[in-house]
């Protein structure tokens, strides 16, 4: 883990800047998992990457727990999966949702480490953490070289803001 950035989320105003940030830059192809308990704000950042990537604004990206998947259209299609009620990465692979990982679109999956064992080698994890006093802190990292990553230019335009 070479790239570790941390972010206060103290307003869905935070969130909603930090996920247009990342929904501009993200590319086909990109997988971005979003970890953190209940309620902590991984449907919400989904939201507001979905803005950055162009899903329109009358278009109400919802939590998907129940129906595991949705799909919308942005400059590239963005799937939305939400893993909190599979048992593991088999029903992943059942479900035939592990092709969209490849696929032409953002991935983005919360409650991804219920099935972290088939997750793509190449992502961006968001880990959102809330604490007592409903603080959110977003720590964002990839897993690989980030010099050879797909992500090395949102990499680069987090390190900026992170500065700012
Ligand atoms: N940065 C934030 N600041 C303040 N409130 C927030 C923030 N992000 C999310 N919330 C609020 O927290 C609540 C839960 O958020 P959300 O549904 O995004 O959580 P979640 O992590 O997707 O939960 P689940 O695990 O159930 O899918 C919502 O009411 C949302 O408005
Ligand atoms: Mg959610």
């Amino acid at each position: 883990m070479l790239e570790n950035f941390l972010f206060n989320l103290n307003s869905i105003q935070d969130t909603e800047r930090l996920g247009l940030i990342i929904g501009n830059i993200a590319q086909s192809g990109d997988v971005i998992c979003l970890n953190g308990c209940l309620g902590a704000g991984k449907t919400t950042m989904t939201q507001a990457i979905a803005r950055g990537l162009g899903v329109p604004s009358n278009c109400y990206v919802t939590s998907p727990s129940y129906t595991i998947m949705h799909e919308y259209k942005g400059v590239i299609p963005l799937y939305h999966m939400d893993f909190y009620r599979l048992n593991g990465s088999g029903d992943v692979i059942d479900l035939g949702f592990e092709e969209y990982f490849y696929l032409d679109g953002l991935t983005i999956i919360e409650w991804s480490e219920r099935a972290e064992d088939i997750l793509p080698k190449d992502r961006v994890t968001i880990a959102i953490s809330l604490n007592k006093d409903q603080e959110r802190i977003a720590r964002i990292f990839t897993s690989n070289d980030i010099l050879a990553s797909r992500y090395k230019k949102m990499l680069a335009a987090l390190l900026k803001i992170s500065k700012a």
